[in-house]
């Protein structure tokens, strides 16, 4: 009997080592496949726009918000207030969030319109609210750093300084 309660306590002990071990492996493993502090609370989204065509829409989450980047068409106005450039190349972007209630408008590349489906609320291709709809002012532009053909989101960077004097 009290070999049977002795082997019962090698097999507990040696389950319980194994199990610590085991939980420590995971824990170490975690924290390796985890992103840096740093990089978390930056909340950084980059982006290569380099191989957007004219007239591309594109869209991306940045702090969990959606961004929508367009390359305007060869032509079109350059509105130094909410676009920016690439060599001769003519870019926008803005939060894809209305500034009336929050709703998310979508992209009417057809009509080179935003419109925002809960109220009738109507940007332009530069996200400016179109007179007469409800949204009381322009689509936010977020903080962003131009870097080649790199766009990132969530630093402030000399275009973005640029068009924040231009408003
Ligand atoms: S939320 Fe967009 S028009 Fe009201």
């Amino acid at each position: 009997m009290a070999e049977v309660k002795r082997r019962d306590f090698l097999g507990m002990t040696l389950g319980g080592v194994t199990a610590v071990g085991a939980i420590a492996s995971l824990i170490a493993m975690k924290k390796t496949w985890d992103p840096l502090p740093s990089v978390i609370s930056a909340g950084i989204t980059t982006i290569d726009i380099g191989n957007m065509k004219e007239g591309d829409f594109s869209r991306v989450e940045w702090r969990g918000k959606p961004v929508f980047i367009i390359k305007k068409i060869k032509g079109d106005h350059f509105d130094e207030k909410r676009d920016f450039k690439i060599g001769e190349d003519i870019y926008t972007l803005g939060l894809q969030i209305c500034t009336h209630l929050g709703c998310i408008p979508f992209y009417k590349a057809d009509e080179g319109e935003f419109l925002c489906p809960c109220h009738g609320g109507r940007f332009t291709t530069d996200g400016i609210n179109i007179a007469g709809t409800p949204p009381p002012r322009p689509l936010d532009i977020p903080p962003f750093k131009i870097e080649g053909t790199i766009l990132t989101l969530g630093v402030s960077g000399a275009e973005y300084e640029k068009m924040i004097a231009q408003a």
